[in-house]
């Protein structure tokens, strides 16, 4: 069967929207399963640029767009995101557009609970998005949030909202904020339910009709490895499962299908929000990665930190992830560097570690160790070709897929979307 998994290895921003674009067109149907509107997608075609962050990347090309139940959404991000692209000139219909019926929605309330608590953590905050995720995921398992499904019976959700605003306002109370205005928020959900409820159905079913036909399914995962909940640098992650093995939970489909798992991997490291970070440069190096790759979040602005790349974290990834094959991406931002360094373990307190700890403090106390490769002059940005790419860009690639013992199947040498190396097609090579 031949669908492919989309998933950051890193700790997201690594060009995932680019390559799931540049990917679409060989799919029948883009299916996102985890994540919200904190993840934040840029895809440049031609002269046009979108900004996504809900809808799946497969939604400029038209190819069949799918929001699965492993996500949490926020109704009023999604009809403005909708909006913002239809006035692109992106078709979207529930011909082409379809969002699980048992999505759990992120509310005013969960945005409220969010910045209340990173403003109350202070120095010691995550660094959110501050678009509700966390405290959405929180309801979901604990079995208080409304749904998408939830929006066709507004007239029977008095003894869920009961429960809902109990547990809110119980919270708000300590932060010394009113409980929450209940008429407003069933008055907002009635106005907004008739839009959403338009796009919404069972979508496991759609995807077994899909699938029947023998077509090929493009699961596109959000944020990275190193922000999963269990496998990430815990406490400083989002609050789903970020890996591979999600996207079968996270769209109603069984654990064989998620096929060729392609780890998106960016050729340095960045990271936004706080959290350990070993190969961090805050030198002028750090910086010039920085206005090179034009590190700025697509959700929130800030400034995304840099450093080199850390084989470690990427060979863990993979590992965990069970990576077949990875995109390369900006690879372009290296160019013109007399050296680039390339992180292949850790000392901690005196030993060697060839892997990423768990403890908090380890993480935050490992540093690393690097190997030193000779730079490229020539440029590779626009590079479309192996052909294309100099002696040395090619040396660092291979040094790359050797320490992370996982071969590279796409190179991304610019945002724009034809600007892609096929080295094995996803779709075609089995691993
Ligand atoms: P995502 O969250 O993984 O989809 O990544 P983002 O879109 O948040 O961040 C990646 C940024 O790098 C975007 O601005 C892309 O347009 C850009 N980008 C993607 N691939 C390349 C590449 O190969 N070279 C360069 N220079 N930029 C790229
Ligand atoms: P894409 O899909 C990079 C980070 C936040 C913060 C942590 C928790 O564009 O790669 P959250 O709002 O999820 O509770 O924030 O996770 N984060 C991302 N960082 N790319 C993303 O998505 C991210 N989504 C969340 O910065 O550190
Ligand atoms: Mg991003």
């Amino acid at each position: 069967m031949a669908n492919v998994t989309v998933i950051g290895a890193q700790w997201g921003d690594e060009g995932k929207g680019k390559i799931v674009d540049w990917l679409a067109s060989r799919a029948d149907a883009v299916v996102r399963f985890q994540g919200g509107h904190n993840a934040g997608h840029t895809l440049v075609v031609g002269d046009k640029v979108y900004k996504l962050s809900l809808l799946p990347s497969g939604i400029v090309t038209g190819t069949l767009s799918i929001i699965g139940n492993g996500v949490v959404l926020d109704p009023w991000a999604l009809k403005a995101e909708i909006e913002k692209l239809e006035g692109q000139g992106v078709t979207i219909t529930p011909e082409n557009f379809a969002i699980a019926d048992n999505c759990p929605l992120i509310l005013p309330l969960h945005r409220d609970l969010d910045g209340l608590r990173e403003t109350a953590a202070g120095a010691g905050k995550i660094g959110t998005t501050g678009r509700g995720i966390g405290p959405a995921y929180e309801d979901k398992v604990g079995r208080r949030a409304i749904r998408v499904c939830d929006l066709a019976h507004l007239d029977h959700l008095e003894p869920q909202l009961d429960r809902l605003c109990a547990h809110h306002d119980a919270l708000r109370a300590g932060f010394d904020q009113p409980p929450v205005d209940r008429e407003e928020l069933l008055a907002d959900l009635r106005e907004i339910a008739p839009f959403v409820l338009q796009f919404a159905q069972p979508v496991w079913k759609r995807l077994k009709k899909v699938r029947k036909a023998g077509a090929k399914i493009l699961f596109e995962g959000a944020q990275g490895v190193l922000l999963d909940v269990d496998h990430g640098t815990y406490p400083f992650v989002t609050s789903s499962n970020t890996v591979s093995g999600t996207a079968a939970a996270g769209s109603g489909l069984g654990p064989g299908s998620t096929g060729f798992v392609l780890g998106i991997v960016k050729a340095y490291t960045t990271r936004v929000g706080s959290g350990p970070f070993p190969t961090e440069l805050s030198d002028d190096v750090g910086q010039r990665l920085g206005e090179r790759g034009h590190e700025f979040g697509t959700v929130t602005g800030r400034q995304r930190r840099c450093g080199w790349f850390d084989a470690v974290l990427v060979r863990q990834s993979c590992a965990i992830s069970g990576v077949t094959g990875i995109a390369l991406t900006k690879l372009d931002v290296l160019d013109g560097f007399d050296t680039v360094r390339i992180c292949t373990g850790y000392r901690l307190h005196g030993k060697i570690l060839d892997y990423f700890p768990s403890h908090a403090a380890d993480q935050a106390a490992v540093e690393p160790i690097y190997e030193e490769m000779e730079g490229w002059r020539e440029t590779t940005a626009g590079a479309r070709s192996w052909a294309d790419l100099p002696a040395q860009a090619i040396k660092y690639i291979q040094r790359v897929q050797e320490l992370i013992e996982t071969p590279v199947a796409l190179v991304s040498t610019s945002p724009e979307r034809e600007d892609t190396i096929l080295v094995r097609d996803p779709f075609v090579d089995r691993g």
